[in-house]
């Protein structure tokens, strides 16, 4: 289960994203907001991250208008590794390196074509694990 959302600077993107999943018969949660109307992007990001930390999704999608804020929410969040990426390299290694369990899209940055690249990358792409690990446990320390 992957869980998406957005405030409404990414709403036109997490809908192009939520539609994507229902093509691809990808099973999604979607966590809203539910139009273009003005909503604060933490409470958003708390949303998609209580359906990781709470066990209902596996990894999730935060769209607002750059992604930075949303992925800034997302990371004060327990067990969350939110990453805010741009271009395809980084969405893949956030997987395969950090184990990131989120990532971040910019609605007013991405055209919904790149952006589902990025989705799709981030999420067939497995943790490698290894030496990888180590640093991964070093991050969950830090929350301590
Ligand atoms: C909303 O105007 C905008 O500030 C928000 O979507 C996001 O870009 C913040 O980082």
């Amino acid at each position: 289960m992957i869980a998406i959302g957005s405030d409404h600077a990414g709403f036109e993107l997490k809908e192009a994203i939520r539609r994507h999943f229902e093509d691809e018969e990808i099973e999604y949660v979607d966590c809203g907001c539910y139009s273009p109307e003005s909503v604060d992007y933490p409470m958003q990001a708390k949303k998609v991250c209580d359906e990781i930390t709470e066990g209902r999704a596996s990894l999730g999608i935060l769209c607002c208008g750059t992604g930075v804020g949303i992925s800034i929410a997302a990371n004060k969040v327990k067990g969350i590794r939110a990453a805010c990426c741009s271009d395809y390299f980084s969405a893949k290694y956030t997987r395969m390196h950090n184990d990131a369990n989120v990532l971040c899209l910019g609605g007013r940055v991405l055209g919904a074509g790149l952006a589902i690249e990025l989705v799709d990358v981030f999420l067939n792409t497995p943790f490698e694990g290894g030496r990888h690990q180590r640093r991964v446990d070093q991050i969950t320390a830090l929350e301590k």
